[in-house]
């Protein structure tokens, strides 16, 4: 049985073949970086037209190099929501003309749900499944939230982000210091580089859901500490830099050991924000597992913080390809909606705000 996966939520236009929700067949990703990049974050026009030029020949290539064709497929699955609308509707648009040229079910996916499934569909394949309720840590560029995710897929919203999500937190604090965009992968190559006790950054006390997170006055202390100091001439080499397409040690060779402490200070205060909320929301559900999924999962620090924290529950992260956005995690998401029969209209709409619990 296989589904045909689209995702085109934000920034990257993504087509897979899954069989048996368990094996990728193929999984292609069109990246918008190089689009974007200059502009320190997504031009949500940009993205759009970017979609527009490359859904037909990723889907093309998503079905040749799984030797699939259409008449092989069960249905057709695509990421309705949350996103940017106007790359929403791309994807899902081209999903509904599959459908209604070949007369397949559609199955609508959360992207969010997407990401948690990216989890399940490897651990899965590993012979080793998730373990239920388990508490579900979803980390990326626009969503910093923990589910509790029950068996059958019922989830439950514990907590989120009152402010930027995490990885907004590592893109905008890049941005500040003049480094490229997405700034989660340079952060996380220089932070090994610098020491992670040499600025101290405390969190506010927050009132309310004490499972909740926040990351703008993270960001802003470094702002102050920015300001503190006469950073302008080493940041504008790093603009300079930035139109030259640089190694990860071309940008080492351009950081002075006080930003590297600076930057693994800030690195290590989101992992400790993100790993205290997790464990104290898996003990209050009691969980058996924990999934740590989005963009931000690639982070190896977090990876590292989490294997040492000897948690009493299995810690599971997807691999690299599908940490960050994909379609893979979307087809796989679609599986048990297709056990269950639970298909769209072809009316069904894409919805920029839409939630999982
Ligand atoms: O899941 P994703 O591809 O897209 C969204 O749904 O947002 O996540 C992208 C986010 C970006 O903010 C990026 O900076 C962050 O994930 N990211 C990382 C790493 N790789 C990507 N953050 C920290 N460390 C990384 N290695
Ligand atoms: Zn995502």
């Amino acid at each position: 049985m296989r589904i045909l996966g689209i995702e085109s939520s934000c920034d990257e236009t993504a087509a897979a073949v899954v069989e048996n929700g368990a094996t990728v067949l193929s999984s292609v990703v069109a990246s918008q970086m190089s689009t974007h990049g200059k502009y320190g974050g997504v031009v949500p026009e940009l993205a759009s037209r970017e979609h527009l030029r490359a859904i037909v020949p990723v889907v093309r290539e998503a079905l040749e190099s799984s030797a699939t064709t259409l008449d092989d497929l069960s249905a057709v699955a695509a990421t309705v929501g949350p996103g940017l609308v106007g790359s929403l509707l791309v994807g899902l648009t081209y999903a509904k003309s599959l459908c209604f040229a070949r007369g397949l079910p559609l199955i609508a996916v959360n992207h969010i749900e997407g990401h948690i499934h990216a989890v399940i569909l490897e651990a899965k394949r590993a012979a080793t499944p998730v373990e239920f309720p388990s508490l579900a840590l979803v980390v990326s560029g626009g969503h910093t939230h923990l589910f509790e995710v029950r068996q059958g897929f019922a989830y439950r919203l514990l907590g989120k982000t009152r402010d930027d999500a995490a990885g907004e937190a590592f893109d905008k604090v890049a941005k500040l210091l003049g480094y490229p965009y997405p700034g989660g992968p340079v952060i996380d190559r220089l932070a090994p580089y610098g020491s992670p006790e040499a600025v101290r950054f405390t969190f506010a006390k927050m009132k309310g859901n004490a499972l909740d997170f926040s990351f703008s006055g993270l960001k802003t202390a470094v702002l102050r500490w920015v300001e503190a100091r006469d950073m302008e001439p080493e940041i504008a080499a790093r603009r300079a830099l930035l139109r030259q397409n640089p190694t990860w040690e071309q940008w080492l060779a351009a950081t002075p050991q006080a930003t590297l402490d600076l930057l693994a200070s800030f690195q290590r205060a989101v992992i400790t924000e993100l790993l205290t909320r997790a464990a104290a929301s898996a003990e209050q559900i009691e969980a058996r597992s924990l999934i740590v999924s989005g963009g931000v999962a690639c982070n190896s620090g977090l990876r590292a913080a989490a294997q040492a924290a000897a948690l009493p529950y299995p810690v599971y992260f997807p691999s690299p390809g599908l940490s960050t956005d994909n379609a893979a995690m979307i087809a796989a998401a679609a599986f048990p909606k297709f056990e269950r029969g639970e298909f769209a209209g072809l009316d069904v709409k894409a919805e920029a705000g839409l939630r999982l619990a």
